[in-house]
């Protein structure tokens, strides 16, 4: 697989923390811990059997794919790598996309920033899948974003963390001096005529003053408001739908009958910096 070394160099062995290198199946830690490289390029670096409770099923995986290359979110993968490349230091980096889903994020960070390198991690086999091949220059690492990170400490130059979860004190561990958290969360009115036409249920992420109080060593650098109207065809509302929380709430006829419609994308895409030291 020849991954770069610059990514090597960041991973952990999920069981003793140890530095991993390379082998023909995948990769070893220095304690001879090893994590095979799945046919489709992917290698999961987790200790034991934790549960997968809230990885996306394959249903909402390629669901979520058919909008992002459908191109309905492409407001907000502009922001998101408009956001990156701002706080980006220098020609080269790691950037890690956290609970990156099908890697669409990664990619778009990687492409408005030449030179760095990307990992994107994320719980579900489907969604690794596709993230293996979701960019040259972005690898794809099974991995739990409620846990320790398989990453040593300030390996990461940018945390990208798109509708997932994320620990606080792990992002902060793996951050690097001068590095910088991106964070997407949707705001109060995103998909609301959507979700109420379906009698569906609402995510409501904690406001971005929550966010800044969750890490008060980071500085905010800049906020960007992301509002659209999305003329969803009918088998793209059936998508929003499917790839969220409302895949396990709404009716299959409900589903199934909701015809072409209008709704409102609306996200909120912070930045926040990390001293130099
Ligand atoms: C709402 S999706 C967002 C995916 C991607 N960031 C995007 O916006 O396209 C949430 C993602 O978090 C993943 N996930 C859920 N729990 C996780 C965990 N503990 N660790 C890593 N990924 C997790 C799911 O599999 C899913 O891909
Ligand atoms: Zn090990």
């Amino acid at each position: 697989m020849t991954w770069p070394a610059r990514i090597l160099s960041a991973l952990r062995c999920p069981v003793c923390a140890a530095p991993v290198a390379e082998t023909a199946s995948g990769l070893r830690c220095e304690a001879g811990h090893t994590f095979d490289r799945a046919r489709r390029g992917y290698v999961t670096l987790r200790a034991g059997h934790a549960k997968t409770l809230n990885a996306d099923t394959a249903e909402m995986v390629a669901a979520r794919e058919r909008l992002q290359s459908g191109g309905w979110y492409a407001p907000v993968a502009d922001a998101a790598a408009r956001a990156v490349a701002q706080v980006a230091r220098g020609g080269r980096g790691l950037v890690l996309d956290l609970a990156g889903g099908t890697g669409y994020y990664a990619a778009a960070a990687l492409d408005a920033l030449p030179g760095w390198d990307g990992i994107a991690m994320d719980l579900a086999t489907p969604a690794l899948k596709r993230a293996a091949r979701a960019h040259p220059r972005c690898v794809a690492v099974g991995g739990d974003a409620l846990r320790t990170l398989p990453l040593a400490d300030a390996s990461v130059d940018i945390v990208l963390s798109v509708f997932g979860p994320r620990v606080p004190s792990e992002v902060m561990r793996v951050l690097a001096p001068g590095g910088a958290l991106v964070v997407v969360t949707p705001l109060p009115q995103h998909l609301r005529e959507l979700v109420e036409a379906v009698d569906g249920v609402h995510v409501h992420e904690g406001k971005s003053e929550r966010l800044a109080a969750q890490y008060p060593q980071l500085e905010r650098a800049v906020s960007e408001d992301v509002v659209a109207t999305l003329a969803l065809t009918a088998d793209a509302a059936r998508d929003v739908l499917a790839m969220g929380p409302n895949a396990h709430h709404v009716a299959a006829d409900d589903l199934a009958s909701l015809g072409a419609r209008e709704t409102t994308l609306a996200v909120r895409v912070e930045s926040l910096v990390a001293p130099r030291r």
